[in-house]
């Protein structure tokens, strides 16, 4: 370990970035990459030949970018306001800060709650593990809880006493996913309720990156929540993961500190350009969603065919895999078995503690994958 490093890096384990590779093995196969949760849809040709167009014509390589990101917050003021049904006047650039992806997003509320001693933060586990790794690069202490194995939601009592119990520094921030990645269920009722009941010195951070799915989302409340902030992206449903573009939605206040905190020229040009298209062709680029809809719901009727899978119900792009318990094998070395046969086979897939979690792909990629699971399962011992 290098003497001037913090010691707390030395345990620390990175975000795996994508495409994963487990082994030193070759990458002998064309993968179908269903691990990370993308569009399996490029930008139509039109799209990128206007994109290229504005890159020759308009952006000027050896300027820096509009750091300001004014036009691109109106437009996405106005998108937030139609997602949600509600006036155009009720969203406005005021409520939006851009990120360089979500993930810029969710660092920059770290710094601005919890760092230097100031916070932890509360997840419920499964859910995306960039809230803790960011946490812990930044020093600031995770505090974990579980969720049902039913029908995944939020331990709830546990929560409770996490928040009560935990001191020096007390939970600030609370993270959840709406809807949750990667078990692809909606907040319930009752979590709603315990959100609400949080005093108004935590702030709840409701992840939305996979709204366009799910088409449901907390923006209407949010107004009225000032310790509430929304998180989207781009990466999903826009199509954009290699531009990376994401944005919050939260109270006036709250945005001012987050552009306190980012870096000055957070976004390339070209990725402001390409956010400003996409949301312009938005028609266009979400009509693509109720295929991957129907397409999760032939996925998950296949799946539901054989009795030593376990498929859950989804609101997202991605379905939640999990193996029936079985007395001959271990639940979590029959996951391992499955992902390795996948990946031997051509697809990827997300490897997690108690589950697999699956990407909806394009029809072919989803029918070889399925037939690879069929493989997977005939020859395996469960
Ligand atoms: C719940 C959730 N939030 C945020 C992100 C990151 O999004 P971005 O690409 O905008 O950083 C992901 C990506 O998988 C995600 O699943």
């Amino acid at each position: 370990m290098l003497p001037f490093i913090r010691s707390d890096l030395a345990q620390f384990t990175a975000y795996k970035p994508h495409p994963s590779s487990d082994t030193a093995d070759a990458v002998t196969t064309q993968f179908d990459r269903l691990d990370t949760n993308e569009s399996p849809y490029d930008l139509p040709p039109e799209l990128k030949e206007k994109l290229a167009w504005t890159y020759q014509q308009v952006i000027e390589t050896n300027r820096y970018p509009d750091g300001g990101h004014e036009t691109l917050k109106e437009v996405i003021a106005e998108y937030v306001n139609e997602s949600a049904a509600l006036s155009s006047s009720s969203v406005t650039a005021a409520n939006i800060s851009v990120g360089n992806g979500s993930d810029e997003l969710i660092r920059s509320l770290l710094i601005a709650t919890c760092l230097g001693g100031e916070g932890s933060i509360l997840v419920a586990n499964p859910t995306f593990s960039m809230y803790g790794i960011l946490a812990k690069t930044l020093g600031i202490p995770v505090v974990e809880v579980g969720r049902s194995e039913i029908n995944f939601e939020i331990d709830l009592p546990a929560a409770q006493s996490a928040i009560a119990q935990t001191q020096n520094p007390p939970i600030r921030v609370v993270f959840v996913v709406h809807p949750n990645s990667p078990t692809a269920n909606c907040l319930t009722a009752s979590e709603l309720d315990w959100l609400r009941s949080l005093s108004a010195e935590i702030l709840v951070v409701i992840d939305e990156a996979y709204f366009e799915f799910s088409q449901t989302t907390l923006v209407e409340e949010l107004l009225q929540r000032p310790n509430w902030i929304i998180l989207r992206t781009f990466s999903k449903a826009f199509r954009l993961a290699a531009l990376r573009v994401g944005y919050c939605v939260a109270h006036p206040e709250a945005i001012a500190i987050l552009e306190k905190v980012r870096l000055p020229y957070n976004l390339p040009s070209f990725s402001i350009a390409a956010a400003l298209v996409a949301l312009q062709n938005r028609q266009l680029l979400l009509a693509s969603i109720s295929q991957t809809l129907t397409e999760r719901e032939k996925l998950i009727q296949a799946l539901s065919q054989y009795p030593a899978l376990q498929v859950t119900a989804s609101a997202a792009n991605f379905i939640y895999l999990r193996v029936a318990p079985n007395s001959s094998i271990p639940q979590n070395t029959a996951l391992q078995n499955l992902h390795q046969k996948l990946r031997q086979s051509g697809t990827l897939v997300r490897l997690l503690p108690q589950g697999l979690r699956i990407t909806i792909g394009t029809h072919e990629e989803n029918a070889r994958t399925l037939n690879r699971l069929q493989a997977a399962v005939t020859n395996l011992p469960f």
